[in-house]
């Protein structure tokens, strides 16, 4: 099994990629870190603390992170995951998943020791933790075996703003940092636009437990709001895509480029840049996937589910 330390701000998509990766025997969650984003990092803890519960893993320690970006306002997203960060019904959480007594990026810093270069960390937030850690332990990266993010649009539109993705967009001087210094593998709108899941499949999802009933209502009431802002029929569960690949590394095929982050101006802001023409001398530092396997993450995450509503 390989350790993963997944950074969070649930959202719908990140509640789905929760429970998969809590799930999946070939994965041991260590730890998972909140992150202001889809609402506030109050409401995101309560909201992973919830999952946590609501999946019988009230053994995975949580560790509260940043309630802002450094030096941006904060955004956050509820007119598309619904007041609180996610529409349908999370259950409030109980003194069993009292966060941990230490901040999100110290708490990245400590398992990437105690995991010596075999730890996943799995960001599907802004990158504000993941910035802090590298600062406090600049070493980040070679302590880790994976550092793999969802996030920017490489060579495609962007949800906020045409060349900008949310997660890079709420802090992008941390995704710069992060993708300047940290040797991620991006996986990014690119990818993850498509990441839809079949209603049909949906449907037929077992209702009569909680949890059966909460990724339906959080996948339902997510694809209607998506339809209303966007006009798209079927929501992108961007986060899960992520811990697909984790699972089985055929899901994304990726390419290597110098990539940088735009901070600043309207549109520069969270705009992901890679040289894919060799037109600097920076350079290649980063991974981006550029196409994936959306039969095969739709297999993993609909048996994931269908296994769990069984047992
Ligand atoms: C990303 O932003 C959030 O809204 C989602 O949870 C995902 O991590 C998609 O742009
Ligand atoms: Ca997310």
């Amino acid at each position: 099994t390989r350790p993963v330390l997944i950074d969070t701000d649930p959202g719908c998509d990140d509640a789905v990629a929760l429970v998969l990766a809590l799930e999946h025997p070939d994965l041991e969650v260590v730890g998972l870190t909140t992150a202001h984003g889809n609402a506030p990092v109050s409401e995101t803890t309560a909201n992973t603390r919830g999952i946590l519960e609501l999946v019988d893993r009230a053994d995975v320690p949580v560790a509260v992170g940043a309630d802002r970006p450094q030096n941006v306002a904060l955004e956050t997203a509820e007119h598309i995951h619904g007041e609180g960060g996610i529409r349908g019904e999370v259950p409030a959480p109980t003194a069993a998943t009292d966060p941990v007594d230490i901040h999100a990026a110290q708490f990245i810093v400590e398992q990437a020791h105690e995991h010596d270069g075999d730890l996943v960390l799995a960001a599907i937030a802004p990158l504000t933790n993941v910035a802090l850690a590298h600062a406090l332990e600049p070493n980040l990266p070679e302590l880790l075996d994976e550092l793999i993010i969802m996030g920017g649009a490489a060579f495609t539109q962007g949800n906020v703003t045409p060349l900008a993705e949310a997660n890079f967009h709420s802090d992008p001087h941390a995704a710069q940092r992060v993708v300047r210094d940290c040797e991620p593998t991006i996986v990014g709108l690119d990818v993850t636009a498509q990441a839809t899941f079949p209603p049909e499949r949906l449907e037929s999802l077992s209702r009569d437990d909680p949890l059966g009933l909460s990724v339906f209502e959080w996948l339902t009431y997510y694809d209607e709001a998506t339809l209303e802002r966007y006009g798209i029929e079927s929501a992108a569960i961007h986060d899960a895509l992520v811990i697909a690949e984790l699972i089985d590394d055929d899901v994304l095929e990726t390419a290597s480029y110098p990539l940088t982050v735009g901070t600043d101006g309207d549109l520069a802001r969270g705009a992901l840049v890679p040289d894919a023409r060799g037109s600097t001398d920076a350079p290649v530092n980063g991974r981006v996937a550029l196409e994936a396997d959306y039969d095969r993450f739709r297999a993993i995450l609909g048996d994931s589910l269908e296994r769990l509503l069984e047992s």
